[in-house]
């Protein structure tokens, strides 16, 4: 199967202009003008591109799709999380085995790996959330890296569930480090904030507005912190999960002036979405449980002047959906037990696009930066995934950057998340992918489905290389 994209504007993290591309298989073979005249060109399916962009399929290195956690399962699974994903323009997730406590990081890979093949649509990897690591399991790290898992996560948070003390962190910090690999980290005194949370319960409160009542911003930037010193100490690439606030940005700005390779990336709830949020009437405040929570407004400006500054360095959704009514309910009398995370997924790319570039916040080749290459690089993908180039995976995005949207629940334009509400609704966009591409297949054209459940390959990922990043 060859594909011939004609005459869009074709945007790289470096690039702007316009041509055509060649796909021939499930690679990109030739980029030129008026390819269609080479004898060599001989295209089965032909795209106008006239007017569109033509971007890198974007990559969301934070997704928690077919999830156990908050004593429920996150809503969408591989199938329905990445068909979602690939309407919104997204062609490549990273997502988090766990190893159980006690349990090997094999397991746990095994486990993801099955909830995946068969279902996944696009392709995906896996980082390794590690939950305990003893002397004797800590060799586990280089042979995982070995079959492609090249980044770990820890927790500072959610202690008696995922939260790991600062020992283990330094042992795992430094096994990374040795190994070329990375550590993504949840940077957040989770100790002193289930101390805040007990009081708060103490105290007759409920509602999901306490859920950031109990976390105050300077909790983020203790992490920050201590997690940016302990990598500096263990010699080890240090990637800040979902950056939420000014505080926590300041940290990693003070890691990185002083030279240390630290990263962090941001969401677009937190971008866009605000404290007040949890003001809501009634129960809906608990559509925007996530952790770490909803900050004053005031820190959206310093986040998108960080993303342009380049104190931050991606994008992603922390995409952990669950449906207000069977699951978000589940703390209805109790703020602590609403299951944290939100839906994103499928948003992504038109809300980064439309307030990014559109709002004059960040430039268009800094937008599939953000988007796609970045975390190409930092997660051993680049050049594969996160360009436009000759010899890279076809994962292609057609974007129309004049479509208007409005997301709800309602559009099925907007709307493939196996969830019941979004965390977006009536938000509208300028700018929409219109076909998007997976390794050279269409799966979305327009609004209609055209991919298939199984066809997405686990990536087998390669060491850290997001030094200059
Ligand atoms: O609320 C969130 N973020 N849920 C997902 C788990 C995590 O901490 O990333
Ligand atoms: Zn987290
Ligand atoms: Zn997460």
């Amino acid at each position: 199967m060859s594909t011939l994209i004609q005459n869009g504007r074709v945007v790289t993290a470096a690039d702007d202009y316009v041509a055509d591309v060649y796909i021939e298989g499930e690679v990109v073979s030739l980029i030129g003008k008026d390819l269609a005249a080479r004898a060599s060109v001989k295209a089965d399916r032909v795209i106008d591109a006239t007017g569109k962009l033509v971007i890198p399929g974007g990559i969301d290195p934070h997704t928690h799709l077919d999830m156990p956690f908050g004593g429920t399962t996150s809503a969408d699974d591989f199938e329905t999380g990445t068909r979602a994903a690939a309407f919104g323009g997204t062609t490549t997730i990273i997502d988090f085995a766990i190893q159980k406590k006690g349990g090997s990081t094999f397991e746990a890979l095994d486990t993801w790996r099955a909830k995946a093949e068969g279902k996944a649509s696009i392709d995906y990897g896996f980082h390794m959330i590690i939950t305990d690591l003893p002397d004797e399991r800590v060799p586990e790290m280089r042979r995982l890296a070995d079959q492609g898992v090249t980044s770990y996560k820890l927790f500072m948070a959610y202690p008696g569930v995922l939260y790991v003390d600062d020992g283990t962190l330094y042992r795992a910090f430094r096994k990374a480090g040795e190994d070329g690999t990375v550590i993504c980290m949840h940077a957040e005194n989770g100790i002193v904030i289930d101390e805040i949370v007990k009081r708060a319960r103490a105290d007759g409160h409920t509602e999901p507005k306490w859920h950031a009542l109990t976390r105050p911003t300077r909790l983020e930037a203790e992490g920050v912190h201590r997690a940016v010193a302990i990598a500096e100490v263990a010699r080890v690439p240090l990637y800040i999960v979902h950056l939420s606030c000014a505080d926590a940005m300041e940290e990693v700005r003070r890691g990185r002036a002083r030279g240390l390779p630290v990263h962090a990336e941001t969401c677009p709830q937190y971008l866009l979405l605000d404290q007040s949020y949890y003001d809501r009437p009634g129960f809906e405040g608990a559509k925007w449980v996530m952790t770490p929570a909803l900050r004053e407004k005031w820190n959206q400006d310093v986040l998108w002047q960080g993303l342009r500054m380049n104190d931050l360095q991606a994008v992603s959704t922390d995409h952990c959906p669950f449906c207000m009514k069977g699951q978000k309910d589940l703390g209805a009398n109790d703020f602590s037990k609403i299951p944290n995370g939100a839906p994103g997924l499928e948003n992504r790319m038109a809300l980064i696009y439309n307030a990014g570039v559109n709002g004059k916040r960040i430039s268009l080749n800094r937008f599939v930066q953000l988007t796609s290459t970045n975390a190409a690089k930092m997660f051993g993908l680049f050049p594969r995934k996160g360009t436009v180039a000759v010899g890279s995976d076809a994962d292609i995005v057609i974007f129309d950057p004049n479509r208007e949207e409005t997301i709800g629940i309602g559009n099925e334009r907007t709307h493939h998340m196996r969830v019941d509400y979004t965390a977006y609704e009536g938000v509208t966009v300028r700018g929409y992918p219109d076909i998007v591409l997976s390794r050279g297949k269409v799966v979305v054209d327009k609004g209609a489905w055209h991919g298939k459940s199984g066809a997405g390959a686990f990536l087998k990922r390669g060491a850290y290389s997001g030094f200059n990043l």
